[in-house]
């Protein structure tokens, strides 16, 4: 499929659900199926930058994951671990600048400094523009940003209430300088938004698949540009 014609969105989030039950499909562990999930985003994250895809914004653990059983936890923050440590070489490969969204004061110490090394080393890349949302919950990043805030417009630094804007709140989000998504994409059949970006979604289209994360490859992502073109013409759009 060739996407010449078609209008790129310039930000894209994802959902990337699914992966238990695909793996139980292969009667494997669920964490066999986040391993494989693992595999996807990387081969996403090339294929959308191709594409013209400048942001990718993806759902690795939310503020609710923490409930899961402690083996999956552990083996999704492993995951994230080694994640962190290989992607300081891939980011030089592909040039891609790699930021984390959500409170990473949870995290344990070795991972925060994996992070931290990894924003740094890939700082300066001008590729693809990818966001991990760990430990990330729409409504805790818009509380934490009303308190920084909050603290900011207390010390003096902050416009009149008056003449404050959206712009001046945005500053405070975990995504500030990062344009709001026009696509959201949700494999595996759930219809929900759970927590994801709930500032930064309110005017993007939704693009939700049967297709469960680990078999999402480019010619889905395709789809959901083709599904994304055909919403933008009905309403006026390019
Ligand atoms: C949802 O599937 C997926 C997650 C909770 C974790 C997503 C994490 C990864 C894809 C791996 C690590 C990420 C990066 C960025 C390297 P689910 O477990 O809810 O699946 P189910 O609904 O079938 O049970």
């Amino acid at each position: 499929m060739s996407m010449e014609n078609y209008e790129i969105p310039r930000h894209v989030a994802i959902i990337m659900d699914g992966n238990g039950r695909w793996a139980k499909k292969r009667m494997m562990p669920r964490t066999y199926g986040h391993a494989q999930g693992s595999k996807t985003v990387e081969k996403i994250c090339e294929d959308a930058y191709r594409m013209g895809i400048e942001y990718l914004t993806v759902y690795a653990f939310s503020t609710e994951n923490w409930q899961r059983p402690k083996e999956e936890v552990d083996t999704l923050m492993n995951l994230l671990r080694d994640y962190m440590k290989d992607c300081i070489k891939t980011s030089k490969k592909n040039n891609m600048r790699v930021r984390i969204i959500g409170d990473i004061t949870k995290l344990d110490t070795d991972l925060r400094e994996s992070i931290k090394k990894l924003e740094e080393a890939s700082s300066k890349n001008t590729g693809l523009k990818f966001q991990v949302a760990l430990n990330y919950g729409g409504r805790d990043e818009i509380l934490r940003a009303a308190k920084k805030f909050a603290e900011d417009y207390a010390a003096g630094v902050l416009p009149e209430f008056g003449a404050v804007g959206e712009a001046d709140f945005e500053n405070y989000l975990d995504t500030a300088g990062i344009p709001s998504p026009e696509l959201l994409i949700r494999t595996s059949g759930e219809v929900r938004l759970s927590n994801y970006l709930l500032w930064q979604l309110a005017y993007a289209e939704f693009y939700f698949t049967d297709v469960l994360w680990p078999d999402f490859d480019k010619k889905e992502l395709q789809k959901a540009i083709e599904y994304y073109n055909k919403r933008d013409r009905r309403f006026g759009g390019v």
